[in-house]
Protein backbone atom coordinates (compact mmCIF):
# COMPACT_ATOMS: atom_id res chain seq x y z
CA UNK A 1 0.00 0.00 0.00
CA UNK A 2 1.46 3.46 -0.92
CA UNK A 3 1.79 6.05 1.83
CA UNK A 4 -0.49 8.65 2.06
CA UNK A 5 0.49 12.61 2.51
CA UNK A 6 -0.64 15.14 3.43
CA UNK A 7 1.13 19.12 3.63
CA UNK A 8 0.12 21.51 5.48
CA UNK A 9 1.27 25.21 4.84
CA UNK A 10 1.81 25.87 1.37
CA UNK A 11 4.14 28.51 0.24
CA UNK A 12 7.40 26.60 0.27
CA UNK A 13 4.93 23.52 1.37
CA UNK A 14 3.78 23.33 -2.10
CA UNK A 15 6.69 22.23 -3.53
CA UNK A 16 6.79 19.50 -0.83
CA UNK A 17 3.99 18.02 -3.21
CA UNK A 18 6.63 17.38 -5.84
CA UNK A 19 8.92 15.88 -3.28
CA UNK A 20 5.82 13.45 -2.25
CA UNK A 21 5.02 12.28 -5.71
CA UNK A 22 8.88 12.10 -6.83
CA UNK A 23 8.62 8.49 -4.61
CA UNK A 24 6.45 5.83 -6.26
CA UNK A 25 5.67 4.38 -2.76
CA UNK A 26 3.52 7.52 -1.73
CA UNK A 27 0.41 9.83 -2.89
CA UNK A 28 -0.45 13.11 -1.68
CA UNK A 29 -4.18 13.07 -0.66
CA UNK A 30 -4.65 16.43 1.01
CA UNK A 31 -3.64 19.67 1.35
CA UNK A 32 -4.12 22.46 4.28
CA UNK A 33 -4.03 26.32 4.75
CA UNK A 34 -4.87 28.61 7.26
CA UNK A 35 -5.71 31.17 4.52
CA UNK A 36 -8.41 30.19 2.22
CA UNK A 37 -7.20 31.93 -0.63
CA UNK A 38 -4.02 30.02 -0.92
CA UNK A 39 -5.81 27.11 -0.47
CA UNK A 40 -7.70 27.40 -3.56
CA UNK A 41 -4.83 28.42 -5.77
CA UNK A 42 -2.60 25.64 -4.37
CA UNK A 43 -5.71 23.27 -5.07
CA UNK A 44 -6.47 24.86 -8.61
CA UNK A 45 -2.31 23.91 -9.64
CA UNK A 46 -3.05 20.39 -8.65
CA UNK A 47 -6.25 19.25 -9.09
CA UNK A 48 -8.04 16.06 -7.37
CA UNK A 49 -6.46 17.15 -3.53
CA UNK A 50 -8.55 17.32 -0.47
CA UNK A 51 -8.34 20.91 0.73
CA UNK A 52 -8.69 21.17 4.17
CA UNK A 53 -9.05 24.73 6.05
CA UNK A 54 -8.47 23.37 9.38
CA UNK A 55 -4.78 21.76 9.40
CA UNK A 56 -6.00 20.16 13.04
CA UNK A 57 -8.25 17.83 10.68
CA UNK A 58 -5.50 16.43 8.97
CA UNK A 59 -3.11 16.19 11.72
CA UNK A 60 -5.84 14.19 13.37
CA UNK A 61 -7.02 11.91 10.56
CA UNK A 62 -6.29 8.25 11.28
CA UNK A 63 -6.33 7.79 7.06
CA UNK A 64 -3.22 9.75 6.78
CA UNK A 65 0.15 8.09 7.57
CA UNK A 66 2.72 10.89 6.82
CA UNK A 67 2.24 15.09 7.48
CA UNK A 68 4.31 17.72 5.90
CA UNK A 69 4.63 20.47 8.22
CA UNK A 70 5.61 24.28 6.36
CA UNK A 71 3.30 26.46 8.33
CA UNK A 72 5.06 29.53 10.14
CA UNK A 73 7.68 28.82 12.18
CA UNK A 74 5.88 29.22 15.32
CA UNK A 75 3.16 26.90 14.60
CA UNK A 76 5.83 23.85 14.09
CA UNK A 77 5.79 22.59 17.60
CA UNK A 78 2.25 21.89 18.31
CA UNK A 79 1.79 20.71 15.07
CA UNK A 80 4.79 18.05 14.76
CA UNK A 81 3.37 17.14 18.39
CA UNK A 82 0.40 16.46 17.19
CA UNK A 83 1.42 14.61 14.14
CA UNK A 84 3.87 12.21 16.03
CA UNK A 85 1.19 11.68 18.64
CA UNK A 86 -1.46 10.71 16.14
CA UNK A 87 0.98 8.10 14.67
CA UNK A 88 2.24 9.94 11.90
CA UNK A 89 5.89 10.24 10.32
CA UNK A 90 6.59 14.02 10.04
CA UNK A 91 8.67 15.75 7.55
CA UNK A 92 8.83 19.70 8.80
CA UNK A 93 10.34 22.95 7.68
CA UNK A 94 12.88 24.39 9.45
CA UNK A 95 13.03 25.29 12.81
CA UNK A 96 11.76 22.16 14.60
CA UNK A 97 11.02 24.08 17.06
CA UNK A 98 11.48 27.11 18.90
CA UNK A 99 13.48 26.62 22.07
CA UNK A 100 14.93 24.00 24.29
CA UNK A 101 12.01 22.98 26.12
CA UNK A 102 10.07 22.11 23.06
CA UNK A 103 13.21 20.16 21.57
CA UNK A 104 12.96 18.13 24.71
CA UNK A 105 9.54 17.12 24.37
CA UNK A 106 9.77 16.58 20.98
CA UNK A 107 12.65 14.23 21.36
CA UNK A 108 10.84 12.54 24.05
CA UNK A 109 7.71 12.01 22.01
CA UNK A 110 9.99 10.68 19.22
CA UNK A 111 11.33 8.30 21.54
CA UNK A 112 7.92 6.85 22.54
CA UNK A 113 6.58 5.92 19.09
CA UNK A 114 10.47 4.67 17.55
CA UNK A 115 8.59 3.27 14.66
CA UNK A 116 8.11 7.46 13.73
CA UNK A 117 10.31 8.60 11.17
CA UNK A 118 11.12 12.54 11.59
CA UNK A 119 13.09 14.53 9.31
CA UNK A 120 13.62 18.25 8.69
CA UNK A 121 14.42 20.33 5.26
CA UNK A 122 17.62 21.04 5.16
CA UNK A 123 18.42 20.94 1.25
CA UNK A 124 21.63 22.03 1.14
CA UNK A 125 22.99 18.43 2.06
CA UNK A 126 21.87 17.50 -1.84
CA UNK A 127 23.25 20.55 -3.21
CA UNK A 128 25.46 18.80 -6.11
CA UNK A 129 28.34 21.57 -5.07
CA UNK A 130 28.38 20.69 -1.58
CA UNK A 131 28.38 16.64 -1.94
CA UNK A 132 31.22 17.22 -4.37
CA UNK A 133 32.89 18.99 -1.38
CA UNK A 134 31.83 16.02 0.72
CA UNK A 135 33.34 13.45 -1.87
CA UNK A 136 36.68 15.73 -1.39
CA UNK A 137 36.50 15.28 2.14
CA UNK A 138 35.59 11.48 2.53
CA UNK A 139 38.97 11.12 0.17
CA UNK A 140 40.78 12.68 2.29
CA UNK A 141 41.89 15.55 0.00
CA UNK A 142 41.75 18.51 2.29
CA UNK A 143 43.95 16.78 5.11
CA UNK A 144 42.84 17.61 8.55
CA UNK A 145 40.11 20.58 8.77
CA UNK A 146 41.49 22.74 11.74
CA UNK A 147 38.74 25.74 10.80
CA UNK A 148 35.83 26.25 8.58
CA UNK A 149 33.24 29.21 8.17
CA UNK A 150 29.98 28.90 6.74
CA UNK A 151 27.97 32.43 6.61
CA UNK A 152 24.28 32.54 5.86
CA UNK A 153 23.75 35.53 3.17
CA UNK A 154 20.11 36.17 3.23
CA UNK A 155 20.29 39.43 0.89
CA UNK A 156 16.52 39.70 1.83
CA UNK A 157 15.99 42.14 4.86
CA UNK A 158 12.01 43.20 3.18
CA UNK A 159 11.49 39.54 4.91
CA UNK A 160 11.84 40.57 8.59
CA UNK A 161 10.50 43.86 7.83
CA UNK A 162 7.78 43.13 6.13
CA UNK A 163 6.93 39.80 5.87
CA UNK A 164 5.46 37.12 8.19
CA UNK A 165 8.44 36.95 9.92
CA UNK A 166 8.60 40.71 11.44
CA UNK A 167 4.86 40.09 12.55
CA UNK A 168 5.74 36.58 14.86
CA UNK A 169 5.77 36.94 18.18
CA UNK A 170 9.90 35.94 18.33
CA UNK A 171 11.77 35.42 15.25
CA UNK A 172 15.43 34.01 15.12
CA UNK A 173 17.92 34.48 12.35
CA UNK A 174 19.75 31.67 13.48
CA UNK A 175 16.74 29.07 14.07
CA UNK A 176 15.21 30.19 10.49
CA UNK A 177 18.61 31.19 8.92
CA UNK A 178 21.48 29.39 10.55
CA UNK A 179 20.22 26.51 10.31
CA UNK A 180 21.05 25.72 6.77
CA UNK A 181 24.99 26.77 7.84
CA UNK A 182 25.32 25.27 11.20
CA UNK A 183 23.94 21.85 9.60
CA UNK A 184 25.88 21.60 6.24
CA UNK A 185 29.07 22.75 8.50
CA UNK A 186 28.17 19.36 11.06
CA UNK A 187 27.37 17.36 7.90
CA UNK A 188 30.56 17.91 6.01
CA UNK A 189 32.80 17.85 9.04
CA UNK A 190 31.60 15.43 11.67
CA UNK A 191 32.18 17.52 13.98
CA UNK A 192 30.85 17.58 17.36
CA UNK A 193 30.30 20.79 18.86
CA UNK A 194 31.00 20.73 22.64
CA UNK A 195 31.07 25.33 23.34
CA UNK A 196 29.99 28.14 21.52
CA UNK A 197 30.61 31.90 21.61
CA UNK A 198 27.86 34.06 19.84
CA UNK A 199 27.16 37.98 19.42
CA UNK A 200 24.29 39.88 17.22
CA UNK A 201 23.24 42.98 16.51
CA UNK A 202 20.04 44.97 14.66
CA UNK A 203 21.62 47.84 13.46
CA UNK A 204 20.40 47.08 9.77
CA UNK A 205 16.42 46.23 11.08
CA UNK A 206 16.47 50.15 13.47
CA UNK A 207 13.39 51.47 13.60
CA UNK A 208 11.10 49.10 11.76
CA UNK A 209 8.75 47.01 13.10
CA UNK A 210 11.41 43.66 13.18
CA UNK A 211 12.59 43.60 16.59
CA UNK A 212 15.07 40.71 16.77
CA UNK A 213 18.82 40.89 15.83
CA UNK A 214 18.84 40.43 12.08
CA UNK A 215 22.72 39.55 12.28
CA UNK A 216 24.40 36.67 14.43
CA UNK A 217 27.64 35.62 14.56
CA UNK A 218 28.69 32.85 16.31
CA UNK A 219 32.35 30.56 16.77
CA UNK A 220 31.89 27.20 17.56
CA UNK A 221 34.54 24.67 19.34
CA UNK A 222 34.47 21.09 18.41
CA UNK A 223 35.71 18.45 20.38
CA UNK A 224 37.82 17.65 18.54
CA UNK A 225 39.90 20.80 18.25
CA UNK A 226 38.35 22.17 15.08
CA UNK A 227 37.39 25.86 15.20
CA UNK A 228 33.80 26.55 13.10
CA UNK A 229 32.33 30.66 12.48
CA UNK A 230 28.70 30.80 10.96
CA UNK A 231 26.67 34.02 10.94
CA UNK A 232 22.81 34.90 10.17
CA UNK A 233 23.80 37.97 7.76
CA UNK A 234 20.27 38.74 6.80
CA UNK A 235 20.55 41.94 6.58
CA UNK A 236 23.63 42.35 3.85
CA UNK A 237 22.99 44.12 0.45
CA UNK A 238 23.54 41.11 -2.14
CA UNK A 239 21.62 37.88 -3.88
CA UNK A 240 21.47 35.31 -1.12
CA UNK A 241 24.31 33.14 -0.94
CA UNK A 242 25.91 30.12 1.67
CA UNK A 243 29.41 31.57 1.57
CA UNK A 244 31.29 28.68 3.05
CA UNK A 245 35.58 28.01 3.30
CA UNK A 246 37.03 25.00 4.64
CA UNK A 247 40.50 25.08 5.22
CA UNK A 248 42.53 21.87 6.39
CA UNK A 249 45.74 20.46 6.32
CA UNK A 250 46.08 19.58 2.67
CA UNK A 251 43.56 21.94 0.99
CA UNK A 252 41.02 24.52 1.24
CA UNK A 253 37.83 24.72 -0.84
CA UNK A 254 36.18 27.91 -1.12
CA UNK A 255 32.70 28.33 -2.12
CA UNK A 256 31.98 30.95 -5.15
CA UNK A 257 28.46 31.47 -6.77
CA UNK A 258 29.36 30.21 -10.13
CA UNK A 259 32.09 27.17 -8.70
CA UNK A 260 33.92 26.51 -5.90
CA UNK A 261 37.66 26.09 -5.92
CA UNK A 262 39.60 23.72 -4.29
CA UNK A 263 43.48 24.83 -3.52
CA UNK A 264 45.64 22.21 -3.41
CA UNK A 265 49.69 21.86 -2.55
CA UNK A 266 51.30 23.82 0.71
CA UNK A 267 53.79 25.74 -1.07
CA UNK A 268 53.99 29.18 -2.74
CA UNK A 269 52.02 28.13 -5.74
CA UNK A 270 48.96 26.16 -4.84
CA UNK A 271 47.22 24.82 -7.77
CA UNK A 272 43.45 25.66 -8.03
CA UNK A 273 41.00 22.89 -8.96
CA UNK A 274 37.59 23.75 -9.51
CA UNK A 275 34.28 22.07 -8.62
CA UNK A 276 31.39 23.69 -10.67
CA UNK A 277 28.72 21.05 -10.07
CA UNK A 278 25.82 23.45 -9.95
CA UNK A 279 25.00 25.42 -6.55
CA UNK A 280 22.60 25.43 -4.90
CA UNK A 281 20.92 22.74 -7.70
CA UNK A 282 18.55 21.90 -5.69
CA UNK A 283 14.56 22.29 -5.31
CA UNK A 284 12.70 22.73 -1.83
CA UNK A 285 11.32 18.93 -2.28
CA UNK A 286 13.95 17.11 -3.07
CA UNK A 287 14.93 15.44 0.27
CA UNK A 288 11.19 14.00 0.81
CA UNK A 289 11.89 10.93 -1.80
CA UNK A 290 14.70 9.89 0.72
CA UNK A 291 12.31 10.59 4.11
CA UNK A 292 9.43 8.48 2.31
CA UNK A 293 12.68 5.66 1.39
CA UNK A 294 13.52 5.96 4.59
CA UNK A 295 9.75 5.46 6.04
CA UNK A 296 9.24 2.21 3.90
CA UNK A 297 12.54 0.51 3.91
CA UNK A 298 13.47 1.62 8.01
CA UNK A 299 16.81 3.07 6.94
CA UNK A 300 18.00 6.28 7.57
CA UNK A 301 16.50 9.58 5.63
CA UNK A 302 19.49 11.69 4.21
CA UNK A 303 18.37 14.04 7.39
CA UNK A 304 18.15 12.11 10.40
CA UNK A 305 16.14 12.90 13.29
CA UNK A 306 19.42 12.83 15.47
CA UNK A 307 20.59 15.27 12.91
CA UNK A 308 17.92 17.42 13.40
CA UNK A 309 18.22 17.57 17.37
CA UNK A 310 21.82 18.10 17.14
CA UNK A 311 21.58 21.09 15.09
CA UNK A 312 19.09 22.64 17.11
CA UNK A 313 21.29 22.15 19.98
CA UNK A 314 24.00 24.01 18.44
CA UNK A 315 21.07 26.73 17.25
CA UNK A 316 19.59 27.06 20.45
CA UNK A 317 23.28 27.51 22.38
CA UNK A 318 24.11 30.12 20.21
CA UNK A 319 20.63 32.14 21.01
CA UNK A 320 21.81 31.38 24.47
CA UNK A 321 25.04 32.82 24.32
CA UNK A 322 24.02 35.85 22.12
CA UNK A 323 21.28 36.21 24.98
CA UNK A 324 23.98 35.48 28.25
CA UNK A 325 26.72 37.17 26.79
CA UNK A 326 28.80 34.07 27.65
CA UNK A 327 30.00 30.76 26.58
CA UNK A 328 27.07 28.03 26.60
CA UNK A 329 28.58 24.14 26.71
CA UNK A 330 27.11 21.65 24.91
CA UNK A 331 25.05 19.29 24.99
CA UNK A 332 23.08 21.84 25.85
CA UNK A 333 18.76 21.20 25.27
CA UNK A 334 19.93 18.11 27.58
CA UNK A 335 20.39 20.74 30.65
N1 LIG B 1 13.89 24.80 3.97
C1 LIG B 1 13.94 25.94 3.34
O1 LIG B 1 14.86 26.20 2.58
C2 LIG B 1 12.84 26.95 3.55
C3 LIG B 1 12.64 27.99 2.65
C4 LIG B 1 11.59 28.89 2.89
C5 LIG B 1 10.78 28.74 4.01
N2 LIG B 1 11.03 27.71 4.88
C6 LIG B 1 10.19 27.53 6.06
O2 LIG B 1 8.87 27.20 5.65
C7 LIG B 1 7.92 27.76 6.54
C8 LIG B 1 6.93 28.59 5.75
O3 LIG B 1 7.64 29.64 5.11
P1 LIG B 1 7.20 30.15 3.65
O4 LIG B 1 8.36 30.86 3.08
O5 LIG B 1 6.62 29.03 2.89
O6 LIG B 1 6.07 31.19 4.03
P2 LIG B 1 4.81 31.59 3.13
O7 LIG B 1 4.20 32.79 3.76
O8 LIG B 1 5.20 31.67 1.69
O9 LIG B 1 3.82 30.35 3.26
C9 LIG B 1 3.43 29.85 4.50
C10 LIG B 1 1.98 29.38 4.39
O10 LIG B 1 1.65 28.72 5.61
C11 LIG B 1 0.34 29.14 6.00
N3 LIG B 1 0.23 28.98 7.44
C12 LIG B 1 0.76 29.76 8.40
N4 LIG B 1 0.48 29.27 9.62
C13 LIG B 1 -0.25 28.15 9.41
C14 LIG B 1 -0.82 27.19 10.28
N5 LIG B 1 -0.71 27.30 11.62
N6 LIG B 1 -1.45 26.13 9.73
C15 LIG B 1 -1.59 26.01 8.39
N7 LIG B 1 -1.08 26.91 7.51
C16 LIG B 1 -0.40 27.96 8.03
C17 LIG B 1 0.23 30.57 5.54
O11 LIG B 1 -1.12 30.98 5.38
C18 LIG B 1 0.99 30.54 4.22
O12 LIG B 1 0.14 30.26 3.13
C19 LIG B 1 8.70 28.55 7.58
O13 LIG B 1 8.88 27.76 8.73
C20 LIG B 1 10.05 28.77 6.91
O14 LIG B 1 11.10 28.85 7.84
C21 LIG B 1 12.02 26.82 4.65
Amino acid sequence: MRLRAAVIGLGVGEAHIAGYRAHAGCEVVAVSDVDPVRLEEVGARHPGLRLEPDPGALLDDPGIDVVSIASYDDAHFAQVSRALRNGKHVFVEKPLCLDPGEARQLHELRAAHPRLRMSSNLPLRLSPRFLAVRDALAADRLGRIYYAEADYEYGRLWKLTEGWRGRLPYYSVVLGGAVHVVDLLLWLTGERVVRVTAHGNRIATEGTRFRYDDFVIAVLECASGTILKVTANFACVQPHFHALKLFGTEGTFVNGREAGTLWLGRDDDPRAETIDAPYPGVLKGDLIASFVEAILTGGDAVVTEDDVFATMDVLFAIEHAVRSGTPVELPFTAQ
